[in-house]
C-alpha cells in the first residue's frame, strides 16, 4: 500500500486538515437555520426553565420582565441577535454595557445569568445565552399579559461585542419618527413593526434623564415640546424638576406593569413619556395611522408585535459564536479569535 502513495499526493494530505479545520470554522459561524423546539431533544427542559426564572424575578421586582424584554431590542440590533450585549468588558475589549444608550439604563443582567445557572446545571454547554434573552422575552411579554408565541432557537453566542456599533445604532430618546422608520428600514424592518415594536413601552420605566430636554428645551428652543398634552406636562415636570435627579424614573405609559394597548391610548392623547413615543403619533402621519389603529384594537397590536419580534429575532450575526459557559465571558480568548479570523479568510 505504501508503494501507492506517490509523491504528487503530499501536497493533497496537507490539504486534508486545513480543509477539515475550514468546516469546523464554518459549523462555528453564527449564521444558522433557527427552528421552533430547537433544544426538545438536547435539553427539553430549557424553554421551561427559562420561564420559572423570568416568573420568579417577577416576584421579586415587578419591573424585571420590561427590563429582560428591553435586552432583546439591545442585543439583536448591535451584529444581530448574538448576546453580544451580556459581554461584560476586558482588558483588550470595551463591551456594549457601557454604550451612551445602556450605560445607567440597562438592568436585569442577573436574571438572564440565573437562567444560564440553571440551564448549565441541566444541560452544560447547550442552550446559548442569545436563545436565553429570546426565550426570556417572550415570557416577560406574555407574564405581563401580553400574547405569547413559539420562538426560533439555535443562535450561538459572539465572541466579542462592540460598544461603537452599539453607540452608532441605538436609537435616542430624542429620535423622531422619520429617523426611526429609517433606522429600523436598515433592519428590513417595517413602518407597522416599527410602532408595533415600540409598543413594547407599554411596560417598564424611563428615567428623567431621558425627557428632561423635551420638558425644558425641545430642540434648543427653550421651550418644552408642544406635543406633551398640559396636565401630564404638569406631572412630569414635578416629577422630574430642572436641575433633579436624572435617575428618578417614571412609567412608560399609565400601566406599566400590563402588557397591553395602554401605550398607544397614552400617544394619541399626547400622553407619550418618550419623545420617540409621542413622535410616532405626533411627528409623521405614517406612524400615526397605525398608533390610533393599535390604540383601538388590542388584538392587531399583539398580533404585530408578535411579528415584529419574530422578525427582530431573526437578525443573525455573521462573526463565529460558541455556546458560553458563562454569558459575561467569551470561552474562547483572543488567541483562539486570532485563528478564527486567519482561516476564516482564508
Ligand atoms: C423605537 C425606538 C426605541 C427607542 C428610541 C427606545 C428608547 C428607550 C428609552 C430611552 C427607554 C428608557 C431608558 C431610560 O430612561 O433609562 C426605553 C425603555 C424600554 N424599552 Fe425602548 N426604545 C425603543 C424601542 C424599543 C423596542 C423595539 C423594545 C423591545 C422590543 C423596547 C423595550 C423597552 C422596554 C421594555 C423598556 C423599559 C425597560 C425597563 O423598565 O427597565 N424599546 N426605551
Ligand atoms: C427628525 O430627526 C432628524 C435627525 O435627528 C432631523 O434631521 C429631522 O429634521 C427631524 N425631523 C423632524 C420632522 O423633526
Ligand atoms: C435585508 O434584506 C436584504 C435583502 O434581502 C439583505 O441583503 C440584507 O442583508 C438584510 N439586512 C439585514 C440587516 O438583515
Ligand atoms: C437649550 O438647548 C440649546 C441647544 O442645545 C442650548 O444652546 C441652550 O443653552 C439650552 N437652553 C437652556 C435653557 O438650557
Ligand atoms: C445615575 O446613577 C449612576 C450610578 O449611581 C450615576 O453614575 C449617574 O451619574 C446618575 N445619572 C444621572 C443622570 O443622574
Amino acid at each position: 500500500m505504501s508503494e501507492m502513495a506517490p509523491k504528487q499526493l503530499l501536497p493533497f494530505l496537507f490539504l486534508v486538515p486545513i480543509l477539515l479545520l475550514l468546516n469546523v470554522c464554518k459549523e462555528a459561524m453564527a449564521v444558522k437555520q433557527l427552528r421552533r423546539g430547537f433544544y426538545s431533544e438536547s435539553c427539553p427542559a430549557a424553554e421551561s426553565t427559562v420561564r420559572k426564572v423570568i416568573q420568579r424575578a417577577m416576584v421579586k421586582d415587578p419591573r424585571s420582565p420590561a427590563s429582560v424584554m428591553r435586552l432583546q431590542f439591545h442585543d439583536c440590533f448591535v451584529n444581530g441577535c448574538d448576546a453580544s450585549l451580556l459581554l461584560d468588558d476586558t482588558e483588550t475589549m470595551l463591551g456594549e454595557k457601557l454604550s451612551l444608550s445602556n450605560i445607567n439604563s440597562l438592568r436585569s443582567y442577573e436574571v438572564i445569568d440565573e437562567a444560564k445557572a440553571e440551564l448549565e446545571r441541566i444541560c452544560p454547554g447547550v442552550v446559548s445565552c442569545a436563545d436565553i434573552i429570546i426565550m426570556a422575552s417572550r415570557d416577560a411579554v406574555s407574564l405581563t399579559g401580553g400574547p405569547t408565541w413559539e420562538v426560533k432557537l439555535g443562535r450561538k453566542d459572539s465572541l466579542t461585542a462592540s460598544q461603537e456599533a452599539s453607540d452608532k445604532v441605538m436609537p435616542s430618546p430624542r429620535a423622531n419618527a422619520t429617523y426611526l422608520i429609517n433606522l429600523f428600514s436598515q433592519f428590513n424592518l417595517s413602518i407597522t413593526d416599527l410602532v408595533a415594536l415600540s409598543g413594547s413601552h407599554s411596560i417598564g420605566k424611563g428615567r428623567c434623564f431621558s425627557i428632561v430636554f423635551r420638558l425644558y428645551n425641545q430642540s434648543g428652543s427653550g421651550q418644552p415640546d408642544p406635543t406633551i398634552e398640559p396636565r401630564f406636562r404638569r406631572m412630569l415636570d414635578g416629577l422630574c424638576p430642572k436641575d433633579g435627579d436624572g435617575n428618578v424614573t417614571g412609567g412608560l405609559d399609565a400601566t406599566p406593569l400590563k402588557f397591553d394597548n395602554q401605550y398607544f391610548k397614552d400617544l394619541v392623547q399626547g400622553r407619550g413619556f418618550l419623545n420617540s413615543d409621542q413622535s410616532l403619533f405626533s411627528g409623521d402621519a405614517r406612524t400615526r395611522e397605525i398608533v390610533i389603529k393599535y390604540s383601538r384594537d388590542e388584538k392587531a397590536f399583539f398580533k404585530a408585535f408578535v411579528e415584529g419580534m419574530v422578525r427582530m429575532g431573526d437578525l443573525q450575526s455573521e462573526e463565529p459564536g460558541e455556546i458560553r459557559k458563562n454569558c459575561r465571558v467569551a470561552n474562547h480568548h483572543p488567541p483562539d479569535q486570532m485563528l478564527h479570523s486567519i482561516f476564516l479568510e482564508a
